[in-house]
């Protein structure tokens, strides 16, 4: 089985590419921001994301998790993002979930020829003897000017979408800050990922790149 690690920040493109990617090769594809997302939107619904107990909740929603339940819900919210990444500095829920997404690939080993994951830390401990690596990033102001164009939010004045965006850059910075400065499995390129800068390039770009490099042209 072919196996592609595609990490990177918020909004640079890593998605949309890893969704591409498993449908040009009919490769199997986790998003594993998912999970994450899951159990902080659980506790959010649980209104246990104040509780003093809040890593003892997160274990045991991590342990329950149900990856088809997952897919259908929306879990993009800013909020959910924000408690995902603070969560995610837990090593005990890292364990838990790492070895979700292992089982996962496990899992579907017979039935594709390849899988993709995208999230964090899938070069540097999920997949870490993956076939092809990558780490995708581009500058803030184009990361937040993407979120805020999925969010299709008409505005009357052209000052709500600057304040919009701007929050967006605070938010997105400190979610960055703290994946890359967590002690567990922090944000950054495994050593032989190779590292693309989507500011200027568009996702059919970023596609042919990616598609070069694993295909040798
Ligand atoms: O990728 P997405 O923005 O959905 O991820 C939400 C949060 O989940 C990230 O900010 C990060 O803190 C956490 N995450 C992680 N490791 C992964 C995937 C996501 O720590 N493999």
């Amino acid at each position: 089985m072919i196996e592609i690690a595609i990490d990177g920040t918020a909004a640079s493109g890593k998605g949309t590419l890893a969704k591409k990617l498993a449908k040009k090769y009919g490769f199997v594809h986790l998003d594993t921001g998912l999970l994450y997302r899951k159990v902080a939107n659980e506790l959010i619904v649980k209104k246990k994301h104040t509780s003093l107990n809040i890593e003892k909740y997160s274990f045991e929603i991590a342990r329950n998790l149900n990856f088809i339940e997952i897919k259908k819900e929306n879990l993009r919210s800013e909020e959910t993002a924000k408690l995902a990444s603070l969560i995610a500095t837990y090593p005990r829920l890292r364990e838990i979930l790492n070895s979700k997404q292992k089982e996962f690939v496990g899992n579907n080993k017979k039935k594709f020829h390849g899988c993709i994951l995208d999230g964090r830390d899938i070069g540097t401990k999920i997949l870490p003897n993956a076939d092809f690596k990558f780490f995708i990033d581009a500058c803030i102001e184009i990361r937040a000017k993407r979120r805020l164009l999925e969010k299709n939010i008409s505005f009357l004045h052209e000052n709500d979408e600057k304040c919009m965006l701007q929050s967006l850059i605070r938010e997105m910075k400190e979610r960055d800050k703290l994946d890359s400065s967590r002690i567990t499995s922090p944000l950054v390129p495994a050593i032989d990922a190779h590292v693309i800068d989507t500011s200027f390039i568009d996702a059919d770009e970023l596609l042919l790149k990616v598609t070069k490099i694993i295909e040798g042209i």
